[in-house]
């Protein structure tokens, strides 16, 4: 039976929040706390509904624009590339029209109070993300938060009226002095469908904002290096052609088109240096490579409502003789839908240009194609569908890697500005 798909906005939220905390684990979950911080903080300060749960979402992604900068991966961001951090996480969050006000937030996420002190078109709510972000990089993992919040509250109290709100700082003042709270943060994605949390699971999107907020996250996930640069967007958008090719379509297809965005999502969890090692991976280079895949299905199956987003994402580097990982599957096992997004995978990946080759020339890429329905890796039926149409695929193709390309322009241009709030961080020094 064909179900429509249908997803709890904040279900997806944080999901996503979990696969960007895969970025930094010198920050060990650090999303998911600033959101658990930050929703504390507008309860204690009374905000209404609308704005706490506006708050948790742009919480809960607040460094997506971090993602792109290497220095993420030490947690180095958290001192440097304040403004432009949150100016490519507004941008990236402003291409999915419901995140429009948590963008406005993420673009303010640093902002200094003594910035016009609220009245300058920061969002009053923007300087409590500064706050809960500013006391969770001083938290350590592994020991009791409790017993470090007078020093990490020591050093927060020199910014008062200068970085931070004051009434937002009298309000973590409270928290702090609360047992709850430090218990709290030692697990704070049990609390998140607490508060604005409770509030937001009443939101539903259909698949249209489903595929909108998914084609955002592909973004994020392929802005991590130049070399994936637009790859799941090419993936979701041959997948989604070969699927209709093959007679799949209707509400399933747009679930496919899904899985081909988001079947990378694991790969925010490969070090940098792995991801982009010029030479052959030795075995653990490899191993730790291939785990993208099983942190893809982790992700994505922890979202109520995408069994099968989790399927036909995650199972990409299955092959039909059992030959692929992680859980070395065989046809039996691989749902057409999950063979699709294989095939639409391999082609992408072999066509594109990347930053140190180009993209095959296609009687080549065909050969390639070939070659592994021949040796039952891929369907051998979906790669004659393929190449039966190879040049209307290609284009295809192209066209959505050429789109996804202008808003990398776009992320790229906000991350080269320069900051514009040095002064006020030096004025707190
Ligand atoms: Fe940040
Ligand atoms: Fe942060
Ligand atoms: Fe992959």
């Amino acid at each position: 039976m064909q179900q429509p798909l249908q997803v709890r906005l904040i279900d997806l939220t944080v999901a996503f929040s979990r696969a960007l905390d895969l970025v930094s684990p010198a920050v060990a979950a650090h999303h998911v706390h600033v959101g658990f911080i930050a929703a504390r903080l507008a309860e204690r300060l009374g905000l209404p509904d609308r704005d706490r749960c506006e708050l948790l979402l742009a919480s809960l992604m607040h460094d997506a624009g971090a993602v792109p900068l290497k220095a993420a991966l030490e947690g180095l961001v958290f001192e440097q590339d304040m403004d432009s951090h949150s100016r490519a996480g507004a941008v990236m969050l402003g291409t999915c029209p419901r995140l429009a006000e948590a963008a406005r937030l993420v673009r303010h996420h640093h902002a200094p109070w003594c910035h016009g002190r609220g009245e300058d078109g920061v969002p009053a709510i923007a300087h409590l993300i500064h706050l809960a972000d500013r006391l969770d990089v001083q938290l350590r993992r592994g020991e009791d938060p409790a017993r470090q919040f007078p020093r990490a509250m020591e050093r927060l109290e020199r910014g008062r009226s200068i970085l931070f709100r004051p009434d937002a700082l009298d309000a973590l003042y409270d928290l702090t002095a609360d047992r709850d709270f430090a218990a709290g943060l030692r697990a704070p994605e049990c609390h998140l469908h607490t508060g604005a949390g409770r509030r937001l699971e009443g939101e539903v999107l259909d698949a249209d904002g489903v595929i909108s907020f998914s084609a955002l996250f592909s973004l994020v996930i392929d802005s991590r290096s130049p070399f994936t640069a637009t790859h799941s967007s090419g993936v979701a958008e041959t997948a989604r052609l070969l699927a209709r090719w093959a007679g799949f379509d209707g509400p399933q297809g747009k679930a496919l088109y899904v899985a081909g965005l988001l079947h990378d999502i694991g790969k925010l969890g490969v070090p940098l240096d792995i991801l982009e090692k010029p030479g052959r991976l030795d075995d653990l280079e490899m191993a730790r490579m291939r785990r993208h895949a099983e942190h893809s299905m982790d992700i994505l199956a922890s979202v109520p409502g995408f069994t099968q987003v989790a399927t036909w994402g995650a199972l990409h580097h299955e092959r039909m003789d059992g030959s692929g990982y992680p859980y070395g599957l065989v046809a039996d096992d691989l749902p057409l839908p999950a063979r699709i997004v294989a095939v639409a995978d391999v082609f992408t990946a072999i066509a594109e240009d990347r930053p140190y080759r180009g993209g095959m020339p296609p009687e080549a890429a065909r050969a390639v194609l070939r070659d592994q329905a021949r040796d039952n890796k891929l369907d051998g039926e979906l790669v004659d569908l393929l190449l039966s149409r190879y040049e209307e695929m290609d284009d295809a193709r192209r066209q959505a890697q050429e789109r996804a390309r202008h808003e990398f322009g776009l992320v790229r241009a906000a991350l080269a500005h320069e900051p514009d709030d040095a002064a006020c961080r030096e004025s707190a020094a």
